[in-house]
């Protein structure tokens, strides 16, 4: 499996997927704002990856630190996670990501600066390792419910690419094809940029598993006339009551898959739930320059004046979502309580 973020010789090493698919190209972040750089301009993207790149920025941007000063050594992890926390506002695992960093001295309230840097290395090869995990429980889970000779429909890019390895709706994919089932994706392209076309054709292609890239605008059509069987997408923050934010486009292909009676599968790992946010309308959603719609691919598609409405994410409502498929397996309705219980 690809590897989409490591951390190699106090550098975050990462696929800069801008390159993709013409070029496969890693590039090593040495300083916190060549990360955070990375991070605003889709280099590493994803909701997994982005909690991997938050715990790798953390643990670079605190090693170095100079000295024994316990609380010196707190304001800087702190002040490293507040700029990280500045990257990208949808996606929560990135926020629970430097979370789980803030913590590591209250948890060890007597523990030297030596021993807290130690922590929180262990503790971002243990959200690495722990997304590996996650990734291909639930694709295990989520293969259950591909059947031969089906075919499927995802959007934006919910692979190896977004997570550290494997993919939540792809994995979904790789597992399915790992169990010998024999199916066909359809693949939106995704606007403005385009990470159905760039990165879910390739990975998937790359994977051997039968591909069809469609623009957006044909999926009802597809839908209809093509017999897909169920929809598959990742998520980038999912609140208490089931509402779920992704990819923009995601809501239209979740209200065209009710009208035509197909099944629409959220994956996502425990990381991506926000259980203190109660209902969509209250993530934050990402606006993104205006220039991403006003060209295609760098080169100008519109008017340089127009004005843009670009909004990166937005939000299913839970009455669209059949069900959740997480590490602890397929999560079905009342989302109110069920989602409760596999934090239990
Ligand atoms: O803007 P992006 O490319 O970071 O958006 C990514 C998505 O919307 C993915 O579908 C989501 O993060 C789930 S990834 C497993």
């Amino acid at each position: 499996m690809i590897k989409t973020i490591q951390f190699k010789n106090k550098a975050v090493r990462i696929i800069d997927q801008t390159k993709l698919p013409q070029k496969l190209v890693y590039k090593d972040c040495r300083l916190l704002r060549t990360l955070w750089l990375a991070i605003r301009r889709l280099e590493v993207r994803g909701a997994p990856a982005l909690g991997a790149a938050a715990a790798f920025g953390v643990l670079m941007g605190t090693q170095d630190f100079k000295g024994e000063d316990r609380e010196l050594f707190i304001s800087s992890l702190n002040k490293v996670c507040d700029y990280l926390a500045t990257s990208r506002p949808t996606a929560v695992n990135l926020f629970h990501s430097l979370e789980a960093m803030r913590m590591v001295p209250w948890l060890y309230p007597s523990a030297s600066v030596t021993k807290l840097k130690d922590v929180i290395r262990k503790k971002a090869f243990e959200i690495y390792e722990t997304d590996r995990a996650v990734c291909r429980a639930m694709g295990d889970h989520g293969a259950r419910l591909i059947r031969n000779g089906d075919r499927l429909m995802t959007i934006c890019n919910a692979g190896a690419l977004a997570t550290v390895d494997y993919g939540t709706a792809l994995g979904v994919f790789y597992s399915a094809q790992k169990a010998d089932k024999r199916f066909e994706v359809f693949a939106c392209e995704t606007r403005p940029l385009l990470q159905g076309a760039r990165l879910t054709a390739w990975e998937l292609t790359h994977a051997r598993i039968a591909t069809t890239l469609i623009t957006d605008n044909m999926a009802s059509v597809v839908m209809r006339d093509k017999g897909i069987r169920a929809v598959f997408t990742g998520a980038d923050r999912i609140a208490a009551n089931g509402d779920a934010a992704n990819k923009i486009g995601t809501y239209g292909l979740a209200v065209l898959a009710k009208h035509h009676r197909i099944p629409f599968y959220v994956v996502a790992p425990r990381t991506t739930f926000d259980l203190a946010i109660l209902k969509g309308n209250d993530i934050p959603i990402e606006e993104r320059d205006p220039q991403e719609v006003r060209q295609l691919a760098g080169r100008p598609i519109a008017p340089k004046t127009v004005s843009v409405f670009n909004p990166a994410f937005d939000v299913t409502p839970h009455d669209l979502i059949t069900a959740f498929v997480t590490e602890r397996g397929i999560i079905k309705k009342p989302f109110n309580k069920t989602i409760k219980k596999i934090f239990s």
